[in-house]
């Protein structure tokens, strides 16, 4: 294996994995090498079932939902003592059309958007962070569209404003915890074709997650919260 691909976080813990960009990242951390701990929140999920089956020892499968507070706790519980060194949140939903005005998204999607998105995201960084190694990395995925700088076409109002809210919530974070010293990350990986980035993306799930796993890795070690496009470039805020 080419030493670039050995992966420099020995062990991950990946939310939100049962399929799209998480499952590809828990299969770029078992390929490059690490202990990987992959969640999906239905009791099924096939696509990690085979993961595992491929890396018998070195894959494992938990159970989360984001939204739930309490089986956050509960999976901290299960991971008792046990550190990683990548605490990598990937779990999000998108739930309004490209053109819908954020004032005619029903309560109850916005509620939802916001809570899976930022809420239920920065819950599951507060709780598991502990079980980051100190000197490690709490990576989350944002999006370009998070960004508020930005922002000139518009679109996906609602989901822009969850991450923008993530992004902000994560700044706080980091200012709380800055002598902490673990590389806090929030990443735009592209626009991908996944469920939830659709037939018309212009990045296959192949092309796009290597490099930003790469970018992932490249950062371990280094203090401080960046906000990251998959190549490694900054983001505007
Ligand atoms: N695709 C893109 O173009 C793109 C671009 C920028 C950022 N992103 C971000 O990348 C992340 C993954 O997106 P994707 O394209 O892979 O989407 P996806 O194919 O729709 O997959 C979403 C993943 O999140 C999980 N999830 C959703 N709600 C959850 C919850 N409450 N608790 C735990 N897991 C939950 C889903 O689990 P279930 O299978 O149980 O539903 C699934 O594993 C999201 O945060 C998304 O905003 C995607």
């Amino acid at each position: 294996m080419d030493p670039k691909e050995t992966s420099r976080h020995s062990s991950v813990l990946i939310i939100g994995a049962s399929r799209g960009l998480g499952l590809a990242i828990a299969r770029q951390y078992a390929a490059r090498g690490a202990r990987v701990i992959a969640t999906a929140r239905g009791e099924s999920a096939p696509a990690l079932s085979a993961l595992r089956h491929d890396h018998p020892d070195t894959v494992e499968i938990e159970r989360v939902d984001v939204d739930d507070p309490a089986q956050i706790d509960a999976l901290a519980t299960r991971l008792g003592e046990r550190t990683v060194d990548l605490l990598f949140v990937v779990a999000g939903v998108s739930l309004a059309p490209v053109d819908e005005a954020a004032a005619d998204i029903s309560t109850e999607d916005f509620v939802r958007t916001m809570t899976t998105n930022a809420l239920g995201v920065m819950r599951t960084v507060e709780r598991l962070a502990d079980r980051v190694s100190p000197g490690g990395t709490i990576a989350v995925m944002s999006s370009g569209q998070g960004s508020v700088t930005n922002n000139t076409t518009g679109g996906f109002e609602v989901y822009r404003a969850s991450k923008a809210a993530l992004n902000q919530l994560m700044r706080s974070y980091a200012a709380r915890r800055a002598s902490e010293g673990r590389t806090l990350l929030l990443l735009a990986p592209g626009w991908i074709r996944t469920d939830m980035g659709g037939e018309g993306a212009g990045l296959e799930i192949d092309e796009a997650v290597p490099p930003l796993v790469d970018t992932v890795e490249a950062q371990r070690g280094t203090p401080g919260l960046r906000y990251l496009d998959r190549h490694g470039a900054t983001v505007a805020w």
